[in-house]
């Protein structure tokens, strides 16, 4: 169960998460918004990534500032630009980096890889540089390099940016057959379809907090509202 206590968040003067305060306990949860609304930092909170100014982000009762070592092991966080996150040279090596905490046998570490290769359509390319594959192929292997340490809770920053049909068809997939807590931020309303769950942000507020059908229509009015007013400025 993921807390927000009266959370506050800036970068440096720029205030951009006011005043949350919310309980996350669904299966499935969307996080919605328009560019600059503040999800990103909402989802780098839940893990540690970021500290609140004021307030307290708590995770199955720890602390995301005081207990971060626990809270990241327990949370996994997949990054928008999958860039960010392989590490290793080739494919294979890079999987293999993620069970290196667990210290398990040299055979079992590959025979892990290899099945988890298989799953995500990524077996022919295990000696291939990480950095070469497409686009879509390195957010696959960002989220199985997430997924094979078995965090008890994924979030998922916009999972799908990159990919083609077949390739986003297979992410959600992925997404719907996960035993875990899953909280995903995305622009693809598609996503959402079925989920427990979703939070709609704007200028750094939840507001709106629903199903998916009745948050993602306050989403699209809430766009249509914006984009009217800007045509009364004449902008
Ligand atoms: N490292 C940073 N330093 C300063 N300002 C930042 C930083 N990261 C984000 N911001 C600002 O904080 C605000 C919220 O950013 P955030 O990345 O959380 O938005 P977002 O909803 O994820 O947007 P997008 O849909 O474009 O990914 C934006 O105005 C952004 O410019
Ligand atoms: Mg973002």
């Amino acid at each position: 169960m993921i807390h927000f206590d009266s959370v506050t968040f800036s970068y440096g003067e720029r205030r951009v998460l006011t005043d949350i305060t919310l309980d996350l306990n669904e299966h499935r949860i969307g996080v919605v918004g328009g560019n600059g609304s503040g999800k990103s930092t909402f989802a780098r909170l839940i893990n540690g990534l970021l500290a609140p100014i004021s307030g307290a982000v708590i995770v199955d009762g720890l602390n995301t500032v005081h207990d971060l070592k626990k809270v990241r092991t327990k949370v996994g966080f997949v990054f928008q630009d999958p860039d960010l996150q392989i590490v290793m040279p080739t494919v294979a090596e890079d999987l293999a980096f993620s069970l290196r905490p667990l210290r398990l046998p040299k055979s079992e570490v590959e025979s892990q890889v290899s099945t988890w290769l298989d799953a995500y359509g990524l077996a022919d390319h295990r000696d291939h540089p990480a950095h070469l594959l497409s686009g879509g192929q390195k957010q696959l292997l960002a989220i199985a390099a997430i997924l094979i340490m078995k965090p008890q809770i994924v979030v998922f920053d916009e999972p799908t940016t990159l990919l083609d049909l077949r390739n986003k068809r297979r992410i959600m997939n992925v997404v719907d057959s996960l035993e875990q807590q899953a909280i995903v931020v995305t622009h693809d309303l598609e996503f959402l379809n079925g989920f427990d769950r979703v939070l709609v942000l704007d200028q750094g507020r939840v507001v709106a907090d629903d199903s998916p059908a009745p948050a993602l229509d306050a989403y699209k009015r809430l766009s249509r509202e914006e984009r009217s007013s800007l045509r009364d400025r004449g902008d």
